[in-house]
């Protein structure tokens, strides 16, 4: 195959992007996007922020515009995010304790809703902890007010909302095997020993020299995977250029191909101009959609 989508499909996955509402006027950005992709991720457009501005208000037009054309299409759809810290707006976060838990719940509820049958994996909850050793959660309005079982409670309001889409825990830092990573896995594991439900982990992979590709990042997908649940990169991009860059996006998919349970890969973002590392050049295509170097090699791993 020579397409990204076409070529993860003969492998039984799928290659997405993040994209910007903002940008589907622009025609090389939507002829590329629909070539080269057969899932997308709304970049901002379903956020907490976005969606839900003030109580009780919803507003899906600029998410809609995204879900609507991937389908038309024929492209799946990925859900970012229910439940995060950032991207909150400040209603949210200066609500008490019960008030915060039955927001959060009605907001799970009326976004999963709106968008039934239509997305395949939701990132119910999005990085709930810390970095460093510590292994901890992260503070935040839902952590400090409704505690340790906010995780818990989103994903099965999750899975009642819409049954039939795969429900994922999403960070990053948790590439390699590290103290973070230690202590999502043991919450995946325990939610999967008493019946929490939970479907899938997403790995944001978000590289750079500071953070560069673990060498045990196919070993830590594989753990994950064992506990039994999908795993999916969610959020790929790596900071670099030429040949090293294209090794590094080269042993990514590798990695996920080598993982029966790595379901798919998403970059995040299309050309390198609309990424969110604004000086940066993290993507698989140039400023001016010329596939690059890192593109090669995605293609001829998959
Ligand atoms: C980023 C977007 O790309 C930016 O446009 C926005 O200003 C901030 O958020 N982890 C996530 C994504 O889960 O939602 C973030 O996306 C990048 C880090």
């Amino acid at each position: 195959a020579d397409t990204l989508g076409a070529a993860a499909a003969e492998k039984g996955r799928y290659f997405g992007a993040a994209v910007a509402a903002n940008h589907l006027g622009e025609s090389p950005y939507t002829t590329t996007l629909d070539r080269e992709f057969n899932s997308v991720t709304p970049e901002n457009e379903m956020k907490w922020d976005a969606v839900e501005p003030s109580r009780g208000t919803f507003l899906f037009s600029r998410a809609d515009q995204i879900v609507d054309h991937a389908r038309s299409k024929g492209m799946k759809v990925r859900g970012h995010t229910l439940v995060w810290h950032s991207q909150l707006p400040s209603w949210v976060s200066g609500l008490g304790a019960s008030e915060l838990r039955s927001a959060m719940n009605n907001h799970i509820t009326q976004v999963m809703t709106h968008y039934k049958g239509r997305i395949h994996s939701w990132d119910v909850v999005n990085e709930a902890f810390q970095d460093g050793g510590s292994g901890a959660r992260r503070n935040s309005p839902f952590q400090t007010k409704v505690g340790n079982g906010f995780i818990e409670e989103a994903f099965r309001t999750a899975r009642a909302a819409d049954p039939n889409a795969k429900l994922c825990y999403n960070d990053y830092n948790t590439d390699g095997v590290n103290a973070k990573s230690n202590a999502v896995y043991a919450m995946v594991k325990d939610f999967t020993s008493r019946g929490v439900p939970i479907d899938c982990v997403g790995f944001q992979s978000h590289f750079n020299p500071n953070s560069p590709v673990p060498s045990d990042y196919r070993a830590n997908l594989q753990r994950f995977a064992d506990l039994g649940v999908d795993v999916q990169i969610t959020e790929l991009d790596i900071e670099g250029s030429g040949q090293a860059q294209a090794t590094d996006y080269g042993n990514v998919t590798k990695a996920c191909l080598a993982v029966t349970r790595c379901t798919g890969i998403t970059v995040w973002g299309i050309p390198d101009k609309y990424s969110w590392r604004s000086s940066g050049t993290p993507l698989l295509f140039d400023d001016n959609y010329n596939k690059k170097p890192a593109y090669d090699a995605v293609l001829s791993a998959l």
